[in-house]
């Protein structure tokens, strides 16, 4: 039986998703700042993961978000600051998600979602793109207290699916995740939405490299 992890954030969901909201408080900083705030929110996780210093995903996020806004000093107010954090809760998925994971549940794939994010985050995010139902479960770091790419993320998953990482996915448009899985002796899925998004030159060949997760959903 072939279980395959998909990654939320820039997998499922589009965090660029933000960048109207964004538009209309920072104008054409707009996609730099959103840039700048998601990798200052992955740094953060990763310099937590090391520290041994967890703390939920949501405050990476609220957290970054002030450091952006100081960066680039856009003096965002606390009140806009709060409205953008609120929108985050409710990104949009990718146009390709549904067909996609309904084509893999129809193939019999046993899909599960693997995220930096809490449980609750990630429900409320799937709930609100309408595509919780193709999910057996979320899996989330919270669990666990640590973050990708710790091969403890990768353990947790396959103890809690029951499932081992001969027969397992992970499924990614982040290259750390999909380095972090590749490591530990996953199948992975490489999802490179735009040709700005590279493979870190660490000797890791994806076993699928695809543009969207239709084109994934065929190789199944
Ligand atoms: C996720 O875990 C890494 O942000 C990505 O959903």
């Amino acid at each position: 039986m072939t279980t395959i992890a998909f990654d939320i954030y820039d997998t499922v969901i589009d965090t660029a998703g933000i960048a109207n909201e964004l538009e209309t408080m920072v104008g054409g900083l707009a996609p730099v700042f959103s840039q700048l705030w998601r990798d200052k929110q992955l740094e953060y996780s990763f310099r937590r993961g090391l520290m041994h210093d967890y703390v939920p995903f949501p405050i990476c996020t609220a957290q970054a978000l002030e450091y952006t806004d100081e960066l680039m000093n856009t003096g965002l107010s606390k009140q806009a600051k709060q409205q953008l954090l609120d929108t985050y809760k409710i990104l949009p998925a990718y146009e390709d998600v549904a067909p996609a994971l309904e084509a893999l549940r129809d193939k019999g794939i046993k899909i599960y979602a693997l995220s930096n994010g809490t449980s609750e985050g990630v429900i409320n995010l799937l709930t609100h793109a309408g595509i919780e139902k193709y999910f057996l479960d979320i899996i989330s770091v919270d669990e666990i207290q640590t973050y990708k790419p710790s091969p403890e993320i990768y353990t947790h998953f396959l103890e809690r699916t029951d499932s081992t990482a001969e027969n397992s996915w992970l499924v990614s448009g982040n290259a750390f995740d999909v380095l972090g899985a590749y490591k530990f002796g996953f199948n992975t899925g490489w999802i490179k939405r735009n040709s700005r998004k590279i493979m870190d030159p660490w000797g890791c060949t994806p076993d699928i490299s695809v543009t969207s997760l239709i084109e994934l959903s065929e190789q199944f």
